[in-house]
Order: structure tokens, then C-alpha cells, then sequence
């Protein structure tokens, strides 16, 4: 288990100047473009309209659910990466991921009004906002800084439904869900990639319990409203790093399951659980059908439990627990959210690839409507690309994709025996895949030179799929060549000091690093003996990017340093038997390393 300390730190920020909306005036409702959703609120009319937030058109629409038309389309920022209604307050606040901060949208009489809306710049990628209960916090964590900041109400005069920043909290960790602890000061906080779930009291910045589950890529994390507000509920893949890539194995959910577990809080801090059987765990994917990439979930009054099936674009439905089989609906593609109307008989499902709200009638159990947020342009081969990576269904049974072992592109962090290095029995850490243009040749052996015939192998050998594979292969390298490298740590943070860097970079030449880690991609196209074996019986390894090497957990291809100063310092990469770096110039060596 690898349970890493949370750094404390409390910034007090200022709320600065106002960037310029660069967004278009013009009603946008019936215009053609790519929207991608990513989130879905009731609007302050009751139950009777929804406010969608688009992330790839950085727009909002207002979708009236009874004439099944969108009211309109806002343009609010280049790009959206979640949103949030306060209930009673004619506000909507929308994290704007590319100019890292938070968009306060006024919102009255149906009309988003931009022009009188206020910004506050935030930590570096701003992916997530939560409310606690009471309205009057909000947490939001930024994943490539590190950051969760704490915002409050403002409480006198003309600031009184702003929100101001009350601290910033660095964390060891990318944060990507989190949510309140009802009743408490307390904040839930999950690691982006890897499992790891923190307990920390949002006021003294204390850590309760870290916790390391079996469960990657979590996408759901809140506690239910009813019966039960004392249990949390979360989703995700869980893979097992000693399972093959072989049909039994894959058919059987062995390497990679699909979960949802509830845990009660109670159980959750006790310090003599077991993460392997925390809670209770619901098997999403089974013989009656698929269950990729779990993502939102809701529970019913009555117990049922509805989660969305981000990969095969499924809603699954439990009527009642413990009940062991599961229903499927189809809907549009990648369900990224869902409501439920106040009574539960109708459920809507808002999906990313598809722009569009599928309305469930529960009682009927099917789909009733489809309502289309407007329609979409031809798609590019990057398009194209990008649904491949995220469709569970193009594994055996769809269990997983791409994306469930390479999360949004980067990385679990976990090891995965596949025949990448054309042997079993020797499992290798996932690879990430941002800024993996530039890195040829491919995998930890460095034996594929073109990114397409990796990428072939890897749905032919890793996903065991049974259709075409070329013209994929060809669509998933185009959308993969434009994904870029992480930013480093200092960079995210905003504390890159350029004279630091170059003494840092002196070290690393001084140290002979460069000959294999070669600017600018800090890697070289051939392989190295630097003192490892993998159980293959292989001892030469192609030299990873360093670049966003602040942004990895774990290192080697075994995963054997869980540190780059372990890595250094301890085990004395490349070569055990050199003479030790000293004081000074290991802390400048670490500091370029982070700034990469
Ligand atoms: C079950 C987990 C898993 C899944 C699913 C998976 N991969 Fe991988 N991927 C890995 C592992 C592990 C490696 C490293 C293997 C090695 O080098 O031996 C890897 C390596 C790669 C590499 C090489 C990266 C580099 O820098 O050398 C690419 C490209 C890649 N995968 C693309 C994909 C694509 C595209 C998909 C979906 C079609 C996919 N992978 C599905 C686990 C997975
Ligand atoms: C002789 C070539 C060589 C030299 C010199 C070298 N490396 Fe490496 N480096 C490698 C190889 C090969 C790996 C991958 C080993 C493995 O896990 O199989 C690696 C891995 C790493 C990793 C881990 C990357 C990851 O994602 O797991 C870091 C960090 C690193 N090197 C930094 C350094 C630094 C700093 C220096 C200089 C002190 C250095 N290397 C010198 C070849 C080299």
C-alpha cells in the first residue's frame, strides 16, 4: 500500500482583475459545433428546465424537459470543465479550465447574463466543484496543481452572493472527485487516477485517514441524499495487476471489474478495515452484460441504485439491493450525468459524445425521448479518435477501454501484464500516453517505432478486440498525437523559477543524464541496461519522457520506486555502483526534474 502524507499549506489569494469573456454574443442554440456536456442542473423553474454545461464549446444551454427544445445557448469561456447551482441563488458558477478560474454566470429569467458576471482566478486545471450542504462552502480541486481551494460566501453589502477564496491546501496528489462530508467540516478527496481516498477537515487542514482501494479511474463520489446520508457511494474500474490480458481472464471480470461500492463513513475510518473489502462492492459488468467505466451514480429512495456506464453507453439499474442482477438502457454516447425528478420516475441522462439528454421513463423502463442540445459538425479522424479511446466496447465483453487504464489519456499508475513486451508473467507499469508523439519507439522495451502499430497491438493483444483494426488504430493515433505532456508541478503551481532550472540542468549534464534523456522530450530511441530485470528475463529498457515526470506517483517499469529521490538517491539510477550525488546538487536536480 502506498499511502502518500498531504502536504499543508494555506494561501489566502485576492480576488484580481477580470479577463474578457472571448466568447460570441450570438444565439449559438442552433448553430453547428461540438459541445461535449459534462454537467446537468435543475434550473431555478422547478423541474421543468435544465442547465447543461458544454466543456468543448465552453457554452450553456438552457434545455426546456416538457417541449423538448433548447431555450438557449450561451457562449462563457473557451472551455468548461464542471458546474455548479448553488440552489438559492440565481447563479451558476462554471470552473473555466482554460483560463483556470471560476466564471460566477448571474442567471434570472431564463437568461445567462455574462456581462455582468465576476471571475477569481484559481489553482492551476480546475476540474471539479462541490457544495457542502449548507451552501455556504464550496471545494474545488484542480488536478495538475495539486490544489484544493476552500471558497465561501461573501457575507456584507454588494459581495454577498460572491464567493471568495478562504484557502488553498496543497495536496501530494491530483485530486479529481470530492465531495463534503454531510454534517462535518470534513472534505472526501479522491485521487484523480490511482484509488487513493483522503479524509481531511477542510478548516485545520488535517488529515483523518488516507486510504489506498483496489479501485482506479473513480468517477462518482457523494453520499446518498436518502435513506442513508452516512454512506458514501463511489464508482470506478478495478484491475488486477496479476490477471493476463487472455480471454478467460478478461471474460470473467478477473483483470479489470467494474465497480460501485458503498461504504459507511463509520467503516470507512475505522483503523482496522481492509481496503480489499471495504463496503459492499456491485459488479456492474457481468454475463448479462457489459459494465465499462462505471461513472455517476444515484441511489433511490427505495434503494435502487442507477449508475451510468460511461463505456458502453449504458444506464444500469438495480431495483433494489441487495439484488444481484443488474438492467441495462441503452442511451447516447458516454453518459457523463444524470438527474432524477423529484418523484423518481423519470431519469435523464446527459451524454458527452452525443450531445444530447436521453429521458428515461423509469416506470417503462425505457428511453422515451431524445433531445439533441443542437447539432454536430462532421467528424474529424481526432474525433473519431477520441470516441475509440473511451469505448469500453471495443474490449472483450466490454470491460474496458482505452481510457480505463490510461485515464484521459495519462495513467493509472498501476502495473498491467499485457503482452506489450510479448511475455507474461512480467506486468509493467501503464504507460501515459500524454505527449507520446514525440516518444517513439513505444513501450517499456521500446520495440514498436510507429505509434499506429502500437496502438494495433494494443486492441488486438490488450483489448482482445474481434472487428477491424487498422482504421482504428489510425483514428486513436490521431487523437493521441494531440495530447500533450502534463505540466510540471512548479509549472501548475505557478512557482517555475528559471535560474533554479538552470542550475538543476547543469547537474543533470554533470550527471550524464542527458545522454539517454535527451532534450527536448528528455528520452532517446534506443534502449539501456540500467540494472534491472524484468521476470521476462529482459534487462534492456527504452528511457521514459521525463517530461510531467512531477506528475507520476511511481517509477520504473516495475514500479519500484514509489520516489524519484528513492529512485536517485537510494537505488542510485542508472548505475547502482556510482558515486553518490551530493547535498546540494540533489536538491537542484530535483527541482529541474519538477519543473519538466
Ligand atoms: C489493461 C490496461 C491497458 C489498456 C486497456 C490499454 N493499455 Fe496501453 N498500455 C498498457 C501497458 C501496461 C503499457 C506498457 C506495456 C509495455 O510496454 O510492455 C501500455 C502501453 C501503451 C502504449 C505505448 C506508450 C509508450 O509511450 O511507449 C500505447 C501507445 C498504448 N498503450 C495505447 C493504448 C491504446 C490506444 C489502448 C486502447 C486501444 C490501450 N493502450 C489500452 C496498459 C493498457
Ligand atoms: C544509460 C541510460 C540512462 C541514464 C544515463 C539515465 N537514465 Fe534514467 N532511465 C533510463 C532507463 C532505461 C529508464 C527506465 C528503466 C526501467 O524502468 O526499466 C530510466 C528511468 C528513469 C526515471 C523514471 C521514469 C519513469 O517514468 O518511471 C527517471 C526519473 C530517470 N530515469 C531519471 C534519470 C536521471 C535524473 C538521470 C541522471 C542521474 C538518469 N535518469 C540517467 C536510462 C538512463
Amino acid at each position: 500500500m502506498n499511502i502518500r502524507t498531504v502536504i499543508r499549506f494555506t494561501w489566502i489569494v485576492v480576488c484580481c482583475g477580470l479577463p474578457l469573456f472571448k466568447g460570441k454574443s450570438e444565439e449559438l442554440a442552433s448553430s453547428t459545433h461540438l459541445r461535449h456536456p459534462v454537467r446537468m442542473a435543475w434550473s431555478n423553474q422547478g423541474q421543468s428546465q435544465v442547465v447543461v454545461a458544454n466543456s468543448n464549446s465552453g457554452s450553456l444551454s438552457l434545455v426546456d424537459l416538457n417541449t423538448r427544445r433548447v431555450l438557449a445557448e450561451q457562449s462563457i469561456a473557451e472551455s468548461i470543465s464542471d458546474m455548479l447551482m448553488p440552489g438559492s441563488l440565481d447563479q451558476i458558477l462554471i470552473l473555466d479550465d482554460s483560463q483556470h478560474g471560476l466564471r460566477m454566470i448571474h442567471f434570472a429569467d431564463n437568461k445567462f447574463d455574462r456581462i455582468s458576471s465576476e471571475f477569481v482566478p484559481l489553482a492551476q486545471n480546475p476540474t471539479r466543484i462541490v457544495i457542502h450542504p449548507d451552501s455556504n462552502r464550496i471545494a474545488i480541486a484542480s488536478k495538475w496543481s495539486r490544489r484544493v481551494t476552500l471558497m465561501s460566501k461573501g457575507s456584507s453589502g454588494k459581495q454577498s452572493s460572491l464567493w471568495q477564496i478562504e484557502q488553498v491546501i496543497d495536496l501530494s496528489f491530483p485530486p479529481g472527485e470530492l465531495t463534503f462530508i454531510p454534517n462535518t467540516n470534513n472534505l472526501l478527496i479522491a485521487d484523480a487516477f490511482n484509488g487513493m481516498i483522503v479524509m481531511m477537515n477542510s478548516e485545520t487542514q488535517e488529515t483523518y485517514m488516507a486510504c489506498q482501494l483496489p479501485v482506479n479511474n473513480i468517477a462518482n463520489l457523494t453520499f446518498a441524499s436518502k435513506p442513508d446520508t452516512s454512506t458514501v457511494w463511489l464508482s470506478g474500474e478495478s484491475l488486477n495487476s496479476y490477471a493476463t490480458t487472455i480471454n478467460p481472464e478478461v471474460t470473467w471480470g478477473v483483470l479489470m471489474d467494474n465497480q460501485v461500492r458503498s461504504i459507511p463513513l463509520k467503516e470507512l475510518q475505522d483503523p482496522r478495515r481492509t481496503s480489499m473489502h471495504l463496503g459492499s462492492v456491485y459488479g456492474m459488468g457481468d454475463e448479462t452484460g457489459p459494465g465499462g467505466d462505471p461513472g455517476r451514480v444515484l441511489v433511490k429512495s427505495d434503494g435502487a441504485l442507477i449508475t451510468a456506464l460511461q463505456g458502453v453507453d449504458r444506464v444500469a439499474i438495480r431495483p433494489q439491493l441487495p439484488r444481484s442482477y443488474t438492467d441495462r438502457i441503452l442511451v447516447g454516447d458516454r453518459p457523463i450525468d444524470m438527474l432524477l425528478n423529484r418523484e423518481e420516475t423519470m431519469l435523464y441522462v446527459l451524454n458527452q459524445f452525443s450531445d444530447s439528454i436521453s429521458v428515461i421513463n423509469l416506470q417503462q423502463f425505457k428511453v422515451v425521448h431524445e433531445i439533441t442540445l443542437g447539432p454536430q459538425p462532421e467528424l474529424t479522424d481526432s474525433d473519431k479518435g477520441e470516441r475509440l479511446f473511451f469505448d469500453a466496447t471495443l474490449s472483450l465483453r466490454g470491460w474496458y477501454s482505452c481510457h480505463s487504464c490510461h485515464t484521459e489519456g495519462h495513467t493509472t499508475g498501476l502495473l498491467n501484464d499485457n503482452l506489450g513486451d510479448d511475455h507474461f508473467g512480467s506486468p509493467k507499469r501503464i504507460l501515459t500516453l500524454l505527449g507520446v508523439h514525440s516518444t517513439s519507439p513505444f513501450s517499456w522495451l521500446g520495440k514498436m517505432n510507429n505509434l499506429e502499430d502500437q496502438i494495433a497491438k494494443s486492441l488486438h493483444q490488450t483489448m482482445l478486440h474481434r472487428g477491424s483494426i487498422d482504421d482504428k488504430a489510425k483514428l486513436i493515433a490521431t487523437y493521441l498525437k494531440t495530447l500533450k505532456a502534463p505540466p510540471s508541478i512548479h509549472h501548475a503551481r505557478g512557482n517555475f523559477n528559471s535560474n533554479f532550472f538552470e542550475v538543476g540542468k547543469a547537474i543533470f549534464r554533470k550527471e550524464g543524464c542527458h545522454k539517454c534523456h535527451r532534450p527536448p522530450h528528455y528520452t532517446v530511441p534506443d534502449t539501456f541496461n540500467v540494472g534491472l530485470k524484468d521476470e521476462a528475463g529482459n534487462v534492456e529498457f527504452n528511457p521514459p519522457s521525463l517530461r510531467g515526470i512531477s506528475q507520476r506517483d511511481t517509477y520504473l517499469h516495475n514500479n519500484g520506486a514509489s520516489s524519484i529521490e528513492e529512485l536517485l538517491f537510494e537505488r542510485k539510477h542508472p548505475d547502482p555502483t556510482r558515486t553518490p550525488i551530493n547535498a546540494a546538487d540533489r536538491s537542484a536536480l530535483i527541482y529541474f526534474l519538477n519543473s519538466l
